[in-house]
């Protein structure tokens, strides 16, 4: 069995995580994901809509998914690849060359991103929308 890792905050989930997602499980048989915890995320300056029980719940539900860990910090990536037999290592390509550094241990592959979405760009889109709509009200 071919074990794929990969890691993320996936806060509102949206079609361009689920194309990384399916794609991943396709380079092998049992997905792996490292979710981004709340306390990580703040380290990274990052503050998901979400909270990571809420995240995990919702990426448990994608039928790609077959494990959400949490991930807590930037070392722990050797450590989960020796404990849970990761043979792959895969990120989107805007993490292209930062994990080259693992190849020693499994394939490091990045996928391209899917352009024109992220969580990001949706959360100020509904952030405009609802201001617009709060100044319509008054
Ligand atoms: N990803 C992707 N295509 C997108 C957005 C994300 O392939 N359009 C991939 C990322 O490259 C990463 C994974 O999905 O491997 C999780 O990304 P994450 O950072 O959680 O998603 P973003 O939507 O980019 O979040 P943010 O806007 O908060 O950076």
């Amino acid at each position: 069995m071919r074990r794929v890792i990969t890691y993320g905050t996936y806060d509102v989930l949206h079609y361009g995580h689920v194309n990384l997602l399916k794609r991943a499980k396709n380079l092998g048989d049992y997905l792996i994901v490292g979710l981004s915890s709340d306390e990580f995320n703040a380290i990274k300056n990052k503050k998901s809509y979400y909270t990571y029980e809420q995240r995990k719940m919702i990426l448990e539900a994608c039928r790609y998914v077959d494990l959400v860990i949490p991930e807590n910090n930037w070392e722990q990536k050797v450590e989960d690849i020796q404990k849970y037999q990761a043979d792959m290592f895969v990120m989107g390509d805007d993490w292209r060359g930062k994990f080259d550094y693992l190849k020693g241990y499994c394939d490091v592959i990045y996928l391209p991103r899917t352009p024109e979405v992220s969580s990001t760009k949706t959360k100020n889109y509904l952030k405009y929308v609802g201001d617009e709509y709060v100044q319509k009200a008054i």
